[in-house]
């Protein structure tokens, strides 16, 4: 039996701990390690050092939970409980030093597969503003002391965040549902960084976020944010949020954006 409560204060001691390596890295410069999906995916010495960490700590405070990280191999788990994370979500934010990234860890019980899995608890840490997102499974969603509520969009039309996978291939439909989601929109941001965005769906600074092409630790943790926030968040093709699309909203806002987006 999990107990979320209980799985936070590791996730918050770790994403701090995260945060203060890679932001100390960021300092004395960062460099490219590899490029993987295509030309512009690009992973730093950070990331892998960071998700490093990351793992060495929750193997020692919690042997036999699962991993499944950006980049290293997944481990299954033999507790039930396994932990999705992006050790530096906002790579190219990072590498051109735009203090706008994060460290996302979720723990998830069942399959680690957003299709399935219940989210138990979510972190989204920037380090580079300080700020630390968090959210349990039934216990809301939280900015330190402050408790997070998404926002519905006023006369004007709703803020609406969105971002582009690295494959040039999928740009033109990319273009197409943002000129859609016009529709609905005040104005679009692409901040680049999918956790963050996500929290702040959760903290109603934004009032929707949309984008496909999304792996499972660009969404875990913002994801419980969302939810624990009282937003929807869902996708396609059948409801969970993930590679084809992932959209989050207040309830009233996703159908109206769901129905422009998916059209
Ligand atoms: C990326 C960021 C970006 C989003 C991409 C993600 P990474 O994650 O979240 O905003 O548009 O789809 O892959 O590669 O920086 O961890």
């Amino acid at each position: 039996m999990v107990d979320a409560p209980d799985l936070l204060p590791l996730a918050l001691e770790i994403a701090r701990e995260a945060g203060a390596l890679a932001r100390r890295r960021r300092s004395e410069g960062v460099s490219i390690a590899a490029t993987k999906s295509t030309i512009a995916d690009i992973v730093t010495e950070a990331d892998r050092e960071v998700e490093q960490l990351v793992r060495d700590r929750l193997a020692a405070a919690r042997p036999g939970d699962g991993f499944l990280g950006e980049e290293s191999d997944a481990a299954r788990s033999e507790t039930g409980v396994t932990w999705v994370v992006d050790p530096i979500d906002g790579t190219v934010n990072y590498a051109y030093g735009i203090p706008h990234y994060a460290v996302s860890i979720a723990a998830v019980t069942g399959e680690p597969d957003a299709r399935s899995w219940r989210a138990e608890v979510g972190v989204v840490h920037n380090p580079a503003t300080g700020e630390l997102f968090h959210a349990t499974r039934g216990g809301g969603a939280w900015l330190g002391e402050q408790r997070l509520a998404v926002s519905e969009p006023g006369p004007a039309g709703a803020l609406v965040a969105t971002g582009f996978g690295y494959d040039p291939a999928t740009r033109a439909g990319d273009l197409d549902r943002v000129t859609r989601a016009f529709e609905l929109a005040r104005d679009i941001r692409r901040a680049g960084a999918a956790s963050l965005d996500l929290a702040f769906v959760a903290a109603g600074r934004l009032d929707a976020y949309f984008e496909r092409g999304l792996y499972p630790w660009d969404h875990a943790a913002g994801g419980l944010l969302v939810l624990e926030a009282g937003g929807r968040m869902g996708g396609q093709p059948d409801g969970a949020p993930g590679r084809t699309m992932t959209l989050a909203a207040a309830p009233e806002l996703f159908e109206r954006l769901a129905a422009v987006i998916y059209r």
